[in-house]
């Protein structure tokens, strides 16, 4: 499937890669809604793996950041499932080690796509006021990472809030040769440049309701064009 990508000092690792010439899993052996059997490609990574991979991202925050106060800054829409995952571990794992790490929750809702296109404006649909982010230890979590264009705005805006400490979590992370930012601090997968949908990720709306991370077919596209 994937290559487990060389050991890294946290804040600089790609995550699991998962090559150019993956064919992904086919989607019969999977179970997910019928009503998407015409419009996935494959399973690129399924959900027992994500959350395997959520539960070791989440003890490398604790490490980093335990005993810490926190706000996470969750990215909607797309972030919600893996910032819920996410939480759920750091939470189990606050009650069951010695270290804790106090987490208060936020959204932020952004918008930026297209169908399968990253368009010029991003907009922030709400809210705007993150006062609440001065002086605090800042986690963004993304469910995915592009050109890293919205992650780059949004960190320029978070810092307006005069955050002590800004981190990102991103679930996945394209390869792309346009990518603009920088990585995540903590990544959970390197994917090839390929739309993908699925664990909350959507296209125009659809597929949020399926739990695997899947690559959407051409008839995909085509049926929920808008
Ligand atoms: P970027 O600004 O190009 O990094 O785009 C990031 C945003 O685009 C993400 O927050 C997603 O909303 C969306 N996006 C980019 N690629 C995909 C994809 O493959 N599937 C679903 N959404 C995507």
């Amino acid at each position: 499937m994937a290559d487990g990508g060389a050991p890294a000092a946290r804040g600089s690792s790609r995550g699991v890669l998962i090559r150019d010439d993956w064919p992904g899993f086919p989607l019969h052996l999977f179970s997910f809604p019928k009503h998407y059997a015409e419009d996935l490609e494959c399973v690129l990574i399924p959900h027992g793996i994500i959350m395997d991979r959520t539960e070791r991202l989440a003890r490398d925050i604790m490490s980093d950041l335990g005993d810490h106060d926190i706000v996470v800054l969750c990215v909607l829409k797309g972030g919600y499932q893996f910032c819920s995952d996410l939480v759920e571990v750091i939470k189990a794992l606050s009650r069951t080690s010695e270290r804790s790490l106090l987490m208060r929750v936020d959204f932020i809702r952004l918008h930026s796509y297209l169908n399968d296109q990253s368009t010029e404006d991003l907009h922030i649909v709400g809210p705007e006021d993150l006062s609440i982010l001065s002086g605090k230890n800042v986690l963004i979590v993304e469910g995915i990472v592009d050109t890293g264009k919205t992650m780059k705005a949004l960190l320029k805006h978070v810092v307006t809030f005069q955050p002590k400490m800004v981190k990102v979590a991103g679930l996945l992370v394209k390869r792309v040769a346009s990518g603009v930012g920088s990585l995540p601090d903590y990544v959970g997968f390197e994917i090839p440049n390929r739309f993908v949908v699925g664990y909350a990720l959507d296209y125009n709306e659809y597929f949020r309701d399926l739990s695997h991370i899947c690559v959407i077919s051409d008839d995909g596209k085509r049926k929920y064009k808008v």
